[in-house]
């Protein structure tokens, strides 16, 4: 087990690796991933390296459909997970120095130092080899350029600080990657094409069943003449050996440009000549041009959705560090992409979407995008409507089931308990459609494309729950809610909730569409084949839908008999049990009243005016001491309320666990990646818990407080045309109109208006 949190330099802007601790690549390769939402790449080396290391590039949207792999096949299980391809590394130069070939692992070197900068998005390494008594500085700057994505740059260089030496570069591209998670070490390209002549170098690849052709070329200039040029070509993987000469004080420099094209944008037969095309062009720019232009479309994500924290640098890095992954991650410019919980950073959950993505990312990109942004998100899901059908209709249901995993809208996951019975994951996007109209207020979106998600759901819960005569109740048994650490429960509070939830807001939406475009309603209830009996089902379980509560406590209760478990706290556990996950067996897990992440308090959180400040405390202080967090997803939302019934240090604290989750690699376990979607959960830690930002009727309200161990903090806001800068300070509130047109917002339940003309100050 590792044990070296504080691993990282403190810094606002950078994450600092000094000095070179080989136990922990893993992890640090996942920390200095870069991505542009086309493509990403772990930390890895240019170099050879021949210790432990997991070569990562992902390219989004480009899966192949791995087999199924289960100890018990059962009937509506998927056949394939599918998993983002690992594909072709391009940022490989490899480098001989006087016949000792570069490898970290075998060649002694000193002053070792690996620079992920978050505000310009570019990694840097740099390290003294010696050879043979001589030294030799190396430095690696390489970024994935956020304009134009299809593109990278690398600039290696050599300086001989002693000594003549011979230098040996060989800048190349290879294929023969493989998925370390692959479920039958299966090799999950073809090779198509491999073209390295005196123009052009490329290779180009297939993903095996999913036929995604991917195609890289690279061009590269080396600031010295060279006394040979070796092309290589062999099978997925091509190479230019250059040699030149080096002595002290000299420096090479090795310029690598790719240009990185898929299927996914082009026809087929067009992805060479537009692979070759653009790298083309990209060397003919030059790698400085290329990095102004990428410095420059960063300089405007940063200035539309950064978090500045005064008073505390370690909070600063956490925070910027999320917000520079996220945005790394997802970039809102093709609607056939999401939000794999790890991102680019590693395999683990196949770069898959979750319900994570409504549920936590999507505050985020509402807040600090542009519309269009959330739209895609939302999009995504109405194109794979029919899919959810299909999938509901696998488990003899009727409506729609999103899967709870999934890249082009088929369930991935295979573990009943999760795919058949976490259908909670439906209520999340539906909600989404209410949190983006709420938002942006483009009511069109119902009729465009949301009432058919919505009506397809609510036809799914209608149809998953049934009616329970001796109770005189509608019930949902047979499932699991958002607490993994136990299945096939009946009557999941949050479940239940979210269910009956959808069904109002459906209705709700049905009546709003009658009202307002009857035309279009009619199509709709034509398409949809909806009738009056279904309203009605609605309406009925809506009335007399089931919630489990625990009359001792005056709470929800997470599920039937929850109470009758043995009922120990956290605080009970030794620490050695935890995280129980790698501790416990599931057996023993599944028995004990511990919860894995936010369940009954997600419900809180969702239908927060539901609940008073006294029922909100009591939900908190009954369900806070039994959680676990075991999933990145809770603390945040622990935090969120902890912060709304007036706990600050304990909002504090909370958000804490998940602010340097992977920078002090709190779970053991950030070598498989980085924990993306959580991120967005820290960052509504901030502006939703400790600033209390949320919209209600269209308009932004705030109640902000400022935690202790902080001076200031401020965040932007871009809420329909308009950016705000909020600054939380410890005498005062500042809201500044940077864009848009004035408007009217709360704070703390009195209405103030915001102009550009003029800052709006509270005194506190
Ligand atoms: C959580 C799920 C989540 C998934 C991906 C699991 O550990 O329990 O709620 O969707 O991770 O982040």
């Amino acid at each position: 087990m590792f044990n070296l949190k504080k691993y990282y330099k403190v810094d606002a802007w950078q994450v600092i690796e000094e000095g070179f601790d080989k136990d922990y690549n893993r992890v640090t390769e996942s920390i200095m991933s870069l991505g542009n939402g086309h493509m990403g790449l772990r930390g890895n080396f240019a170099e050879k390296y021949s210790g432990d290391s997991l070569q990562g590039t992902y390219i989004a949207g480009v899966y192949y459909p791995d087999k199924t792999i289960v100890g018990w096949w059962k009937n509506g299980y998927p056949e394939y997970f599918a998993k983002i391809a690992n594909a072709t590394n391009f940022i490989g130069i490899d480098l001989k120095i006087d016949d000792t070939v570069i490898d970290l692992n075998q060649v002694e070197f000193s002053s070792f130092k690996r620079v992920l900068n978050m505000k310009e998005a570019y990694l840097k390494r740099s390290f003294i080899v010696n050879i043979n008594n001589q030294e030799l500085e190396i430095i690696e700057k390489r970024f994935l350029n956020q304009k134009n994505k299809e593109i990278a740059a690398i600039n290696y260089s050599i300086k001989a600080l002693s000594g003549k030496h011979k230098l040996e570069l060989k800048p190349y591209l290879d294929g023969n990657v493989k998925n370390e998670d692959a479920n039958y070490g299966d090799f999950f390209w073809k090779g198509e094409e491999e073209i390295n002549n005196e123009q052009q170098s490329l290779l180009s690849m297939k993903t095996k069943k999913s036929n995604f052709k991917v195609s890289t070329a690279m061009k590269w200039e080396v600031n010295k003449e060279y006394q040979e040029l070796k092309k290589i070509k062999e099978k997925n993987y091509i190479a230019d050996i250059i040699t030149l000469k080096i002595e002290k004080g000299e420096t090479v420099e090795l310029k690598k440009y790719i240009a990185l094209c898929t299927s996914r944008d082009y026809k087929k037969d067009l992805v060479n000549d537009q692979a070759l095309e653009k790298v083309k062009s990209a060397a003919a720019d030059g790698y400085q041009k290329l990095f102004a232009e990428h410095k420059k479309a960063w300089a405007k994500i940063w200035q539309e959705s950064d978090i500045k924290i005064e008073g505390d640098l370690e909070a600063q890095q956490g925070i910027r560090f999320n917000i520079f992954h996220l945005n790394q991650t997802y970039t809102g410019h093709d609607p056939r992409l999401n939000i794999g919980p790890k991102g680019f950073t590693g395999e683990k959950y196949g770069g898959l979407t979750y319900w994570d993505t409504e549920a936590y990312c999507l505050p985020f990109y509402l807040a600090t995008h542009s519309q269009e942004v959330a739209k895609n998100l939302l999009i995504y899901r109405y194109k794979h409507l029919e899919k959810a059908i299909e999938n509901a209709d696998k488990l003899g249901l009727k409506g729609a089931l999103y899967p709870m995993v999934t890249i082009n809208g088929e369930e991935c996951h295979n573990e009943w308990e999760i795919t058949f019975e976490e259908i909670h994951r439906n209520g999340a996007i539906a909600h989404a459609i209410k949190d983006y109209i709420d938002y942006t207020g483009d009511q069109e979106y119902i009729k465009d494309y949301g009432f058919e998600v919505l009506a397809e759901i609510s036809r799914f819960w209608a149809d998953r729950a049934h009616f329970n005569p001796r109770k005189d109740k509608y019930m949902i048994i047979g499932v699991t809610g958002p607490n993994e650490y136990e299945n096939n429960i009946n009557n999941n509070w949050y479940t239940n909730k979210i269910a009956v939830w959808t069904l109002k807001y459906t209705l709700e939406n049905k009546e709003y569409l009658k009202n307002n475009y009857p035309e279009r309603y009619q199509e709709l209830v034509d398409k949809l084949q909806l009738s009056e009996e279904d309203y009605q089902l609605w309406q009925d379980m809506i009335e007399k839908m089931y919630y489990p509560y625990l009359d001792d406590y005056d709470i929800y209760a997470q599920q039937d008999g929850y109470l009758d478990k043995e009922q120990k706290l956290v605080s009970d556990l030794k620490e050695e049990d935890i995280p129980l996950h790698k501790n416990w067996s599931w057996d023993k897990i599944l028995r004990s009243p511990y919860i894995k992440q936010a369940d009954v308090l997600q419900g809180v959180y969702y239908f927060e005016d539901e609940f008073d400040q006294a029922s909100m405390e009591r939900h908190f202080d009954f369900y806070e001491p039994r959680t676990v967090h075991e999933s990145s997803l809770s603390p945040c939302i622990y935090s969120i309320i902890a912060a709304e019934i007036g706990r600050k240090e304990k909002a504090y604290q909370l958000y804490l666990r998940t602010a340097r989750l992977d920078l002090d690699n709190y779970n053991y376990d950030t070598d498989d990646g980085l924990h993306i979607t959580s991120m967005a959960g820290t960052w509504m830690s901030i502006v939703k818990g400790f600033a209390g930002y949320e919209v209600k009727d269209s308009q932004l309200q705030f109640r902000p407080f400022l935690p202790k161990a902080w001076e200031s903090y401020d965040f932007m806001i871009i809420f329909r045309g308009r950016r705000i800068k909020v600054e939380v300070n410890k005498e005062k509130i500042i809201f500044e109109l940077e864009a848009g047109k004035k408007l009217t917002l709360k704070v703390y339940a009195e209405e103030y208006q915001l102009s550009a003309e003029q800052k709006l100050i509270i005194e506190k």
